[in-house]
Formats: structure tokens, C-alpha cells, sequence
């Protein structure tokens, strides 16, 4: 199967896909396994997933099974923040349970909110690219304030910040910032985490172009430049997502979905979040 989608450059030398698979909530073992397996003989090329997801294993192992040439794949996973005080550590065990040699993005998950720590981790981060275990540094669930903290105190600009994202919260000011510091973003949570019954605008609009409220979402992100990384664990809707690049939008199709906004989150709150779980 041919690659599906466009790529984008978020580093030097570091292109990556502008849609994949997210694996959150997807167990390891058959459910990770068969998932990443479909999405590769869908064409999908980026999987993301994280240490907090406990799936690196199978997603190692599908990717292993694919016979995919490891420079034609994009892996990106996350470092949790109460593993920030031993980078090092976190990343060969990531490394390790996915059974390959680097990662290609490689995101803080959370800001934590300890200040010092954080900017630390950053910095170790880096020593991972300068060993060549990474190839581009990241971050995720990081507003304005914590990309400020990072500028101010010196070291690389993020590659890519992966924030929750969907018609119901567009993050136009973040948006913003980042397009005007060179950080690309990806979307978490692209097609309002399943709840596409419940925003009947985009089904109509999908419907329009004989497309899905699933596809007509997913489109609209990729039209303002904004990576998406959709989770499914079925084959059908797995291809159904990547089935985004035989149609386009017309610009008021954008601005009526545009005009969803309503600042409504389903994550946690970066601003008190601190990595543990009740
Ligand atoms: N950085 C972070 O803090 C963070 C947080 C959350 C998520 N993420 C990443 O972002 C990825 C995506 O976010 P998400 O999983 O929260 O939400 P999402 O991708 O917006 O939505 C996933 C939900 O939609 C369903 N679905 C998938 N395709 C569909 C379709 N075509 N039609 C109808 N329903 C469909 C899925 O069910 P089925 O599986 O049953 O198809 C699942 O319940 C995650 O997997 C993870 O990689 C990152």
C-alpha cells in the first residue's frame, strides 16, 4: 500500500506525517497490534503513542511485523511527567519496549507544574537528539506560558506541540503563537473524542462531498495546517480516516465550522494537572 497523506517539516531534516494513528486507551497486546497493523496497510505512516498508554510494546512489534523500512515510518511517544526527573531512564525504557533504535518526536506529555523540573527534562531532551536517540524534541497540553518559559530559558524551540484540538476548541491564540515561532501543532482529540453525533454541522457538511462527519472534521484541520492523529480500533474507521485526501472544503464550508468554537475541553487542565491519577 502506497503512503497516504503529505508530510510536513517540523525540524531540520525531520519530516513528519500529517495524519496518524493515536493509540490512547487501546490495550496492549491483540488490540494494539491489530490496530497499528490495519492503519499501515491503510498507509498511515505516524503512530502516536506514549509510556502513559502501556502499549509501546505491540505498537513496536506490529510496526516490526509490517516489514516497513524504519526510515519510511514516523514513531512518536511521550514522556510522563513523573518520570521528568530521570529522562534518561524513561526514554531507553520507550526505546526499548518499542524495540527500535530512535524515536522520531518525542513529546513532554504534560508541563507538570513544577517549573524547574520541567525545564530540566527539556534540557536532558535535547541530550537525547545530541545522541542521535531522537530526532526532533516536542511537547504536549503546553500553553503559551510554559512555550514562553522554554523561550526564555534558552535552548531548542519545540518541534511540535500536541494539544487537545476540535471544531469545539480551536486554540486560536495558541495557534497563533506557534505559527509565529516555528512550532507545528498536532491535534488530540481531532474528532471531539468520538462525540461526532452530538455536532450535527459537520455531518451535514460531510455530507455535502459524500464524506463522513468523521472525515469533513478531519479535513477541516488539515486545511488550517493542523496535524490530526485520530484513534480507532476498527479497520473501517481506520481507513475511513485516512480517506481525507480526494476532497477539499470550500472556504465557507471553513468558516461555518470555524464558527463552532465554544472553548469546550474534555481533557485534564495543564494548570493543575501534576501527572497523578486518582
Ligand atoms: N497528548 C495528550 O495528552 C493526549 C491526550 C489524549 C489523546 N492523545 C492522542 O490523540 C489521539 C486521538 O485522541 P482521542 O483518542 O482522545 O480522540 P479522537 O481520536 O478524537 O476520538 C476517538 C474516538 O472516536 C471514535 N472514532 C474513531 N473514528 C471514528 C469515526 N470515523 N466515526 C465515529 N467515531 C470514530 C473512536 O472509537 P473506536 O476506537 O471504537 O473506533 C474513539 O472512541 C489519542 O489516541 C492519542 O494518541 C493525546
Amino acid at each position: 500500500m502506497m503512503d497516504i497523506g503529505t508530510a510536513k517539516t517540523i525540524a531540520p531534516g525531520v519530516d513528519m506525517p500529517t495524519l496518524g494513528l493515536g493509540v490512547y486507551k487501546v490495550e496492549n497486546g491483540q488490540e494494539a497490534y491489530r490496530a497499528v497493523r490495519f492503519a499501515l496497510d491503510a498507509g498511515y505512516r505516524l503512530i502516536d503513542t506514549a509510556s502513559f498508554y502501556f502499549n509501546e510494546e505491540s505498537v513496536g512489534e506490529a510496526i516490526r511485523d509490517s516489514l516497513i523500512p524504519r526510515e519510511k515510518l514516523f514513531i512518536t511517544t511521550k514522556l510522563w511527567p513523573l518520570e521528568f526527573g530521570d529522562v534518561q531512564k524513561a526514554a531507553a525504557g520507550s526505546l526499548k519496549r518499542l524495540g527500535c533504535g530512535y524515536i522520531d518526536l518525542y513529546l513532554l506529555h504534560w508541563p507538570g507544574l513544577d517549573t524547574k523540573l520541567r525545564l530540566r527534562a527539556w534540557e536532558e531532551v535535547q541530550e537525547l537528539k545530541d545522541k542521535g536517540k531522537i530526532r526532533a524534541c516536542g511537547v504536549s497540553n503546553f500553553f503559551i506560558r510554559h512555550l514562553e518559559e522554554l523561550k526564555e530559558h534558552g535552548g531548542a524551540v519545540p518541534a511540535n506541540d500536541q494539544v487537545e484540538l476540535h471544531p469545539w476548541l480551536q486554540q486560536r491564540g495558541l495557534r497563533d503563537y506557534c505559527a509565529k515561532n516555528g512550532i507545528s501543532v498536532t491535534a488530540w482529540g481531532p474528532i471531539f473524542h468520538g462525540h461526532l453525533a452530538e455536532e450535527p454541522l459537520v455531518g451535514e457538511i460531510g455530507g455535502k462531498y459524500g464524506k463522513t462527519p468523521a472525515q469533513a472534521t478531519l479535513r477541516w484541520h488539515l486545511q488550517k495546517g493542523i496535524n490530526v492523529i485520530p484513534k480507532s480500533v476498527h479497520k473501517s474507521r481506520i481507513e475511513e480516516n485516512a480517506d481525507l485526501f480526494d476532497f477539499s472544503l470550500s472556504e465557507e464550508d471553513m468558516k461555518r465550522i470555524d464558527g463552532l468554537d465554544k472553548g469546550m475541553s474534555f481533557g485534564r487542565d495543564p494548570d493543575v494537572f501534576d501527572g497523578h491519577i486518582d
